[in-house]
């Protein structure tokens, strides 16, 4: 099933979202979190943080695995996903630190970090819920138009684009790292779960390629529409150029 949730704005999309993150939590103490980065995901974690303080969610026996982090960064890095995910929400809720597993850009071993990656989301017993980002070519995680549908974790080149757009994260183009470790497409379809969210006008036409357009690697978040249980929350600048009139909509 896909069903899109439209939101007035961020606020009420970062609730939203916030709020199925909570149910899941809620219905399953010692669930699995796939979780993202990226400027989207931010007020989902503040929400989240905001409902841990005044009581209302546990996180004592969540573990979480987070879907991608540049290669050469170390956590120490502001700039480094784990840094991120720290800073934004396992430092601010009582998440065992241990429990937290985010890809370690700076592994001697690459391809051997890669397949420990898969390995322990296996061991983990799977990914209940996936939450995502959506770059603006198309991307999940750091999944890249034109890769396969059915890799696991690997390394990637990063695109020119994404290159770009990640570097307002940076103090100089020349700062963003050209390569990165990411969760593959296949790991993200065997999620319970996929929670996407989008927001702004940039984000547009992007959503409604990747969603009611054809599916095909060259925008690999299509395939998103295979998905058994996809939600897609997303603000009504997002959906624009989409053909959603109503707050809640089942495509299929
Ligand atoms: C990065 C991350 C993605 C994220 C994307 C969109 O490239 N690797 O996981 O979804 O950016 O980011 P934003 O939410 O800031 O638009």
């Amino acid at each position: 099933m896909i069903s899109i949730y439209k939101a007035k704005d961020y606020k009420e999309l970062s609730r939203k979202a916030a709020n199925i993150i909570s149910a899941q939590i809620i219905m399953k103490p010692s669930c699995v979190l796939g979780l993202a980065t990226g400027t989207s995901p931010i007020g989902i974690y503040n929400q989240l943080t905001e409902w841990y303080e005044k009581g209302d969610l546990d996180f004592s026996e969540v573990s979480t695995v987070n879907l991608d982090e540049y290669i050469g960064l170390d956590a120490a890095n502001p700039q480094s996903y784990r840094y991120f995910m720290n800073t934004n929400l396992f430092d601010r809720v009582n998440i065992d630190i241990h429990n937290t597993n985010v890809p370690n850009g700076m592994a001697e071993d690459l391809e051997g970090e890669c397949d420990s990656y898969d390995n322990l989301i296996h061991v983990l017993g799977g990914i209940d819920l996936q939450l995502l980002g959506l770059g603006h070519n198309g991307h999940i995680g750091f999944n890249e138009p034109g890769e396969s549908f059915e890799k696991g974790t690997h390394i990637v080149d990063l695109s020119p684009s994404t290159i770009d757009a990640n570097s307002r994260l940076f103090e100089s183009k020349e700062d963003v790292p050209r390569r990165a470790i990411t969760m593959g497409i296949r790991t993200i379809m065997q999620a319970g779960i996929v929670l996407l969210v989008a927001s702004g006008k940039d984000k547009a036409y992007i959503v409604r390629d990747a969603f009611w357009g054809k599916i095909s690697p060259e925008v690999p978040a299509s395939v998103l529409q295979l998905h058994k249980n996809l939600i897609v929350v997303a603000d009504e600048d997002a959906l624009s150029k989409s053909p959603v009139t109503d707050n809640y909509t089942v495509l299929r």
